[in-house]
């Protein structure tokens, strides 16, 4: 595997890509993906994976940053100042890493740039050294690396939902189930098990049998992926047709789970990422702060964020396609000559190649030439999700710790019921089973052998009390159901998460 180390000035040679010479670039949204890792899941951003990242990094210095960029963003300072990058990614080592990577490239250490161009020191003020008090001068360490200032976002905290709005959202879940339980899915899953299972041979000591089948896809894939890169015995093995198969089958399982047009739980990530996009570029026209945002997330965004705006039903070979490590889209803000008004336009890259452009295409239908920001405002406004009471109750997760306090007394009352009733349901199939156990545990049936008389004789009195509670809770909840006869009560969809952790892959860490 070759990877490049391109230099600025080979970035420099795409800066003309998808814009107009003229235009003036009022600011960007950056999402990207992290760089080449071990197999998931790994806390280990690989060097290759750093290199990828740098690179990204690179290139969007060289068109942002760099004084010679016909493209630079009007106002950003050549190095780093808080106030004019808005960065954000989840707390997870692959990830993170790669944004300090792309920093690395994007805010290069401060000796390099005073080489790269005689107007810097005219315009920033770049103090590499200082005198203290008692007339000791110091140079900045690490040739004047620059420190730069990004979110880190825990799972649980609201800020979640921006970049990964698809992860512990049970609404997500309940649509992976349905995908799962759909004849596409089982039709293919039969038709390629001997494809799959005639890999055993080759991924022995890395993935066991039981785990070869389309189910786990994007698993398989990863390990082969992982594999064709880091370990040449490894890769003079696999054939290219294998190879292939592995990753078309990925691509249709990722694409599927994360993009069903008659299921918009399916998008739900894209659906906060665009409202966080839009929230940052209105800050930077209106107030001019942040200038360049930087969120890095994973690929599963990217096939929703693709879904969302139209992308995959115009091109579903193109965009139906697992992105590549470091790939990076972006919604640039910009005007052109001829008139003042603000513009928005997306673009793609599809990794960190120096061959990768960074392409403009049509969203939501639109010109490919950008549309007014008030026309994008528009179409955030029927697209997005922009808070979190929105995204919990898209979500159906009232139950989250981080929803609890928007929670409508009603919705987080019946999903606690449902939730009790999922309880019961493992061992009281209906209500006649319910009325049984409840004479058994009362002690009020002679014909009992079993049940809550023996558990209390054992010493479980406690123990018989607590299911009772909760027998009467679920009769109170199957009576109530009855009653309101609403037919909308959601599955515990939590609850029935397969156990096969692979099936939740798309939305585990990276
Ligand atoms: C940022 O750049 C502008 C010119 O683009 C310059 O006037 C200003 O002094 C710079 N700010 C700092 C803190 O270097
Ligand atoms: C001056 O102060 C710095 C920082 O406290 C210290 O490292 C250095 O040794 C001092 N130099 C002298 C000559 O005292
Ligand atoms: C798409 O969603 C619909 C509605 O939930 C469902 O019936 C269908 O099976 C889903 N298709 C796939 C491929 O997941
Ligand atoms: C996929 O097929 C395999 C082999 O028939 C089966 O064991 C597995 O349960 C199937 N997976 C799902 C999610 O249906
Ligand atoms: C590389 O792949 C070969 C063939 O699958 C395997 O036997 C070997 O253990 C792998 N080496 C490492 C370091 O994983
Ligand atoms: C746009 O940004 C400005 C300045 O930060 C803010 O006052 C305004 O509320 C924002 N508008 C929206 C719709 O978020
Ligand atoms: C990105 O590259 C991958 C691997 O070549 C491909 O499958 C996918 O379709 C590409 N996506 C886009 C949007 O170009």
């Amino acid at each position: 595997m070759k990877f490049s180390t391109s230099t600025l000035t080979a970035a420099a040679v795409l800066l003309a890509s998808g814009s107009a010479a003229d235009d003036t670039i009022l600011g960007a949204f950056i999402f990207g993906r992290h760089g080449d890792r071990l197999t998931k899941p790994t806390t280990t951003l690989t060097t290759l994976g750093a290199h990828q990242l740098l690179n990204s990094g690179q290139f969007y210095h060289a068109r942002y940053l760099d004084p010679e960029s016909s493209l630079r963003i009007d106002g950003l300072n050549l190095t780093y100042h808080e106030s004019q990058l808005s960065a954000q990614a989840p707390n997870g080592a692959v990830i993170q890493m790669s944004q300090w990577a792309f920093f690395q490239g994007l805010y290069p250490p401060l000796n390099t740039l005073k080489g790269l161009s005689a107007e810097i020191s005219e315009t920033e003020v770049i103090s590499l050294s200082e005198s203290l008090a008692n007339g000791t001068d110091l140079d900045a360490p690490l040739e004047g690396y620059q420190y730069i200032v990004s979110q880190g976002v825990d799972d649980d905290a609201p800020d979640t939902i921006w970049i990964k709005g698809d992860e512990n959202c049970p609404s997500f879940d309940a649509s992976s189930q349905r995908y799962y339980q759909s004849s596409e899915f089982k039709a293919l899953n039969a038709s390629t098990y001997d494809f799959y299972q005639s890999l055993s041979g080759l991924v022995a000591g890395g993935l066991s049998k039981s785990k070869l089948n389309y189910a786990n896809a994007y698993s398989v894939f990863d390990y082969i992926n992982v594999n064709a890169i880091h370990n040449g015995t490894f890769a003079a093995l696999i054939s290219d047709d294998d190879f292939n198969r592995v990753k078309w089958l990925q691509d249709r399982y990722t694409t599927d789970l994360n993009y069903n047009a008659s299921d918009s739980a399916t998008v739900i990530g894209a659906k906060t990422l665009l409202a966080a996009m839009y929230t940052n570029l209105n800050a930077t026209l209106v107030a001019r702060k942040p200038l360049l945002s930087m969120f890095t997330g994973s690929y599963d965004t990217f096939s929703q964020f693709f879904g969302l705006t139209g992308l995959i039903d115009q091109d579903p070979q193109t965009f139906g396609g697992l992105v590549n490590y470091g790939a990076s889209l972006v919604l640039e803000l910009f005007k052109t000559d001829s008139d003042s008004t603000p513009r928005v336009r997306f673009l793609f890259r599809n990794g960190t190649e120096t061959t990768d452009a960074l392409t403009p295409y049509p969203i939501f239908g639109q010109d490919v030439a950008g549309i007014k920001f008030t026309d994008f405002e528009d179409l955030v406004n029927e697209n997005a999700i922009h808070d979190l009471q929105g995204w919990c109750s898209a979500c159906g997760a009232w139950k989250l710790d981080l929803c609890k306090p928007l929670a409508p007394t009603y919705e987080a009352f019946e999903e606690l019921l449902a939730d009790k009733n999922a309880e019961l349901s493992s061992t009281v199939a209906s209500s006649d089973e319910l009325a049984q156990s409840l004479r058994n545990i009362l002690g009020t049936d002679a014909s009992s052998s079993s049940g809550g008389l023996t558990l209390a004789g054992a010493g479980g009195i406690g123990a018989g009390v607590t299911i009772a509670v909760f027998l009467i809770a679920g009769a109170v909840f199957l009576v109530c159901r009855k009653l309101l006869a609403t037919g909308a009560t959601k599955p515990p969809v939590t609850k029935t998460k397969m156990e096969n952790d692979d099936l939740s892959s798309t939305q585990s860490t990276v």
